[in-house]
This record gives structure tokens, sequence and C-alpha cells, in this order.
């Protein structure tokens, strides 16, 4: 055993353990699958021209997004106190340099950008719940279900209003700490999850326009593909798996030591991918089926799915019940986005998590108030990516996630050594193992840096 090896063995949790690697599985699936699944994954591959994207980013979840969670998972084990602290203890130990830290400081930085957008996103999901039930989808007219998103999204105050709520909701549970009440609520949430996708899925396979739908997810056309479509592929996979902010690596601080952290990643990025893939198939169809454009934007999900509740049998039912487990599943998301800022606190401050997370909130809850206004008030702001919201996302998802996962990567690559990398991850040196490291010395990092340098034009393929 390595001096570092010891020292890492001994270092206990400090704000207990997740009761299970169940448990820990499903708060990871929790955070991971969500509004990027939903929300995000239809709206931005309509954007982007369906197919070539779909399999960029397909490429980008498994040989990139894969190996930074179990590095994540890894290093947040290995290190268990909040992201900051861990990256700088490990960093020191493994390489003498403690500036490390700082990844967790802009993974921490990252998750505030992205909560204050998400919230928001959130908010609309929540309003949606009431919409839904009170039957004003039923019959499904595309030109009613455009104008009940307007309402929502075009009047300020209302946007604020369902986003104050959506944060206290938040605050709440990460105050309380997120071991207590989350394992169980996605303990009941994923299952009903996946019910409504087969219930959506058999809709949308009768529209009439599945084979279309099918056909523009997967038939691909990669002339059609720009670098920026490429990066936003890449900035995705990591959006979606909640990888290269830390979030993962705050949650494996309270991860027993006997799980095996390799099929843990595996289970949740399959899961997540699953539901991203089938929201896909769900959403076109319906889309080509009502003369919809499927590069409609972020409005997306809340201009389609209506209909299929408007159009189904006990749709008011069907559709309240799906917008409540959205809010679920965005819930269950957002906890993990601050998790890591208010670990910080309550470790490095002395804060109580009360303190901490109310404290959090109330600043992630101002920023989002940019996201709120460019769906409205300042909708006629339009510059670099798009709309306030647009250039807030683009930063966060398409910048500082990837800068994040290169970190993280070298990190687990190069700066960790080799025994206490494997005696983390417990599986010898085989084949599994092996993979990892050379996906993570190598192909990500290089991958990563490619991609970037595609997208600002430094070479064209
Ligand atoms: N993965 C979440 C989703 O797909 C969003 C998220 C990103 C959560 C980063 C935590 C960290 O909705």
């Amino acid at each position: 055993m390595t001096n570092a090896t010891a020292t890492a063995a001994r270092r206990t949790s400090l704000h207990g353990f997740w009761s299970s690697r169940m448990t820990f599985i499903l708060a990871v699936s929790g955070s991971a699958i969500g509004l990027g699944d939903i929300w995000k994954f239809p709206y931005i591959t309509g954007q982007n021209g369906g197919g070539a994207f779909v399999i960029v980013y397909l490429l980008c979840v498994f040989l990139i997004g894969l190996p930074i969670m179990i590095s994540e998972i890894l290093i947040g084990r290995r290190g268990r106190r909040n992201p900051v602290t861990t990256m700088g203890l490990l960093g020191e130990e493994e390489g003498g340099v403690r500036h490390w830290r700082l990844v967790g400081v802009m993974g921490i930085f990252t998750g505030f950008i992205i909560l204050s957008f998400y919230s928001v996103i959130a908010g609309w999901t929540l309003a949606y719940i009431l919409h839904a039930a009170r039957g004003e989808f039923t019959g499904g007219d595309a030109t009613r279900i455009g104008e009940v998103f307007a309402t929502i999204t075009g009047t300020w105050w209302r946007s604020a209003a369902w986003h104050t709520l959506f944060m206290i909701m938040t605050v709440f549970v990460v105050a309380r700490g997120v071991q207590r009440g989350l394992g169980q609520a996605v303990r009941i949430l994923m299952p009903t999850l996946f019910a409504l996708l087969i219930v959506l899925l058999g809709y949308s396979m009768a529209s009439g326009q599945f084979a279309a739908g099918v056909d523009y997810m997967f038939r691909a056309d990669f002339s059609a593909l720009s670098g920026n479509s490429v990066l936003i592929a890449l900035g995705h996979s990591f959006f979606t798996l909640s990888v290269g902010i830390c979030a993962v690596m705050a949650y494996a601080a309270y991860l027993p030591q006997s799980t095996s952290i390799m099929s843990t990643a595996g289970t949740v990025v399959v899961a997540d991918t699953i539901v991203s893939l089938t929201v896909g198939l769900i959403i076109f169809p319906i889309v080509f089926a009502n003369g919809l454009a499927p590069d409609a934007g972020p409005g997306l999900i809340f201009r389609t799915l209506p209909l299929a509740f408007g159009n189904m049998p006990a749709g008011a039912f069907f559709g309240a019940l799906f917008f409540i487990v959205l809010a679920f599943a965005a819930w269950t998301s957002a906890i993990s986005l601050i998790e890591p800022a208010v670990a910080w606190a309550v470790e490095r401050r002395g804060l109580t998590r009360v303190k901490a997370a109310t404290g959090i909130g109330v600043v992630v809850w101002a920023l989002g108030f940019a996201t709120v206004l460019s769906f409205n008030e300042l909708d006629h702001v339009q510059f670099l990516r798009g709309s306030i919201f647009d250039n807030i996302d683009y930063l966060a998802s398409n910048i500082l996630l990837p800068l994040g996962g290169l970190l993280i990567t070298i990190f687990a690559g190069w700066v960790i050594c080799r025994n206490a990398s494997a005696d983390e991850l417990d599986v010898g040196t085989s084949l599994a193992y092996r993979s990892w490291h050379f996906l993570t010395r190598f192909i990500a990092p290089v991958a990563v840096i490619l991609i970037f340098l595609h997208a600002i034009g430094v070479f064209t393929l």
C-alpha cells in the first residue's frame, strides 16, 4: 500500500453514507435523468439536423462521458470531501499541486449557472401540471397549446413565480441533506417515468409518422454537421450525464467503499441514454404528424407533448402525471447541481446546511431572472448565440462543462497514479480497467481538445 492509498483508506465521510449501492445508483440516475433528456435533447437534436448529431452524441456519451463519470466517482470517493477540498487534497497527495481545487471551484460556478436556467424551465413544467390537469390540452389544438406556452413564458412574473417555487423546493431538500429522502423519491419516480414513456411511445408509434421520426433521428448525413454542432453534441453528452461539473464527485463522497464504481457508472449511463433516445422517438413522430418544425427551439416539448395528451383517452390525467414526473426528474437533478456548493460551504465555512442552502439558493434564484426575462421583456436582446438564455446555456454547457471534463480526465488519467486508481476501481488490471485508463488518458482529452479547436475553426474536416 502506498502512502496515498493508506491515507485515502482512512478518510471517512463527513456527511454519512448512502444506505446502499442501489441508493447511490438511484441518486446519480436522478441527477442524470432530467430536463436534459426530455426537454433539451429533442430540441437541440432538432436544431442540429437529427441523425448525424445523435450519432456524435452517442459516441461522446460512451467514449468520453462514461470514462469521466467513472473518474469523478473514483475521485469523489477517494477524497470524501466536497469537490473543492477533494481536488485540492488529492492534487497534493498525488502530484503536490493544490491548485487542482480550482476544478472544484469551476464546477460549483458552472452548477450555479446551469441551475439558474434549469430552474426556470422546471418552473414551466410545474405550470404545465396545472394546465394539463385542467384539461386545457384536450382536443390537441396546436394553436391553443402554443398560446398556453406563450402565456407562461411570455409573462415575466408568471415565469418568475414558477421559477421561485421550484427553487424553494430544491433548497428545501438540499437543506435537509441529500441522503435522506432522495433515494426514496427516485425509487418511485424512475419506474413511473419509464411507464409513462412507454405509453407515449405507443402513442407515437400509432401517430402515422413513426418511421419518419426514426429516420430523422438515425439517418446520418455528416456533411450537414458543423463544427459547432459537434461541440454542442459533446457539451450535451456531459450535461445529460451530469459530468464535468463535480456533481457526481460530490455524491460519490458518500459512497461506501465496497461498491463497484464501473458497474454503477455503466448502469447510470445506459439508463440515461435509453431515456433520451426514447424521448426522441416520442417527440419527432408527433412533430411530423402535426406539421410542426423540429427546430422550434426550447419550446419543442411544451408544444408537442400536449398534442399527444390532448388526443389520447384520459389525456388530462396522463398529461398531468407526465409533467409531475418530469418536475420530479428535474428536481432530483437540480438538487445535485447545488450539492457541491452546499457541501463546500458546510465543510469549509462552517455554515449549517440550512443557511448554506438558503444563501446559495437566493444567489441562483436571482441569476435565474436573466433566463426568465430572455423569453419576454428582453427577448429582443440577441447576440452571439441568440437570446440571453441561449448564451448562458452555451457558455455553461458547451464551454465550461467540456473544460471541466477535460481537467477531470487529465487529473484521473495523468495525476492520480495507477496504483491509486486501480485500488479504488478494484477491478485489478482487467480489460475494463485498461480500457478506462486508455480512454481517460488519451481518447477523452484529445477528443475534447480537437472538438474545441474544430468548433472555433482552427481546422475543418
Ligand atoms: N443531467 C441533468 C439533466 O439531464 C442536468 C445536470 C447537469 C445535473 C449537470 C447535474 C449536473 O437534466
